[in-house]
């Protein structure tokens, strides 16, 4: 017997076939480009021309010949892809998708931080904000973090922010010391060994795979560390076949799509911190991304001598990596 949706999905799903093909229609009429990080959606996922972590979608909106970004993800992304196109529209379904690591680094306490160490080599995680990038030296991702630092001469100090688990987890991963800023992902950091070494336990031959914006004490029991690019990666090519995913969820659904065959677990929260989705990510719904290209609003732009100081240290990290 052939399954039968309810009114409601029937109309649900007509609804998106619908913004669908109008997203499509609009992205030939504006010449625009989609991009999309992996924790949005799945139909934003579906939608977009270009899914992927921090560094390829910075790559990619530094690359395109397309009139119009459209970006869905959180407002630091959205404005580096404004700060390396100042001649683009560039444009959000939401711009009040904030990242709270982003901002948990306010710039005149940063500027006090960094006085306390002159000299010092200021690297910051691309999760900061256009102010924090303009006091930067060499902005990092996730996955070119370490071998960021690593082209750093050994006599020179660095300070690292705002991410002290990405921070602590290059400085082991080096032997090396940085001075870290305190600031952390409530999604990443909510995960804890405690909680999730009975998943481990109860799925033997399970490989433990996650994201560096994770506490130490998870990260030293992991089989694997990476990018939201890395986790995928891992995931398709190991010979694994089950894996306890501790990053954000909305990675599954990629994951799933390249390696159907495999079993993925979505690590559990600590139950204290009940947080294991970026609810900043999930504001990018395909409804916002349509209306957003149809009003052409909200669009993202930065100052130009704030995108011009912020522009440097990000041309640095493209070169670098
Ligand atoms: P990636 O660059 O690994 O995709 O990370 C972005 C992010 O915000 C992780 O929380
Ligand atoms: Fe920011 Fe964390 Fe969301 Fe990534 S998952 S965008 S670091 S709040």
């Amino acid at each position: 017997m052939t399954a039968v949706g309810t009114q409601d999905d029937i109309s649900s799903n007509v609804r998106v076939k619908e913004l669908v093909e109008s997203i499509e229609e609009l992205k030939k009429e504006m010449r625009a480009i989609i991009l999309a990080h992996y924790y949005t959606v799945p139909e934003v996922q579906d939608v977009a021309d270009i899914v992927g972590d921090s560094l390829a979608l910075a790559r990619a909106a530094e690359s395109t010949d397309a009139d119009v970004i459209v970006f869905a993800g959180v407002y630091f992304m959205g404005e580096t892809a404004s700060i390396l196109n100042p001649d683009k529209l560039v444009l959000m379904p939401d711009d009040h998708a904030g990242c709270p690591l982003a901002d948990s680094c306010p710039v005149e306490e940063f500027r006090k931080f960094k006085a306390r160490h002159p000299g010092a080599e200021v690297i910051s995680y691309i999760n900061s904000t256009a102010e924090i990038k303009a006091e930067s030296d060499i902005i990092c991702t996730s996955s070119n973090a370490e071998r960021i630092v690593r082209q750093i001469p050994e006599d020179k100090e660095i300070i690292f922010g705002p991410d002290r688990n990405l921070g602590g987890y290059v400085m082991r991963k080096l032997s090396r010391e940085m001075i870290l800023w305190q600031g952390y992902c409530y999604v990443h950091d909510a995960f804890s060994w405690d909680v999730i070494k009975e998943t481990v336990d109860a799925h033997p031959g399970a490989e433990l795979i996650a994201h560096p914006e994770c506490r130490e004490d998870l990260l030293r029991h992991a089989d694997f560390v990476g990018s939201t690019s890395g986790l995928l990666n891992y995931a398709e090519k190991s010979s694994g076949n089950t894996f306890i995913v501790a990053t954000e969820p909305g990675i599954l659904y990629e994951m799933q799509k390249r390696s159907p065959g495999k079993t993925f677990i979505p690590a559990p929260k600590n139950a204290s911190q009940p947080w294991s989705t970026c609810t900043q990510m999930k504001q990018n719904t395909l409804e916002k991304l349509h209306e957003c290209m149809v009003k052409r609003a909200p669009r993202i732009v930065v100052e130009e001598s704030l995108r011009r100081a912020a522009l440097k240290p990000i041309l640095r990290m493209l070169e670098m990596s």
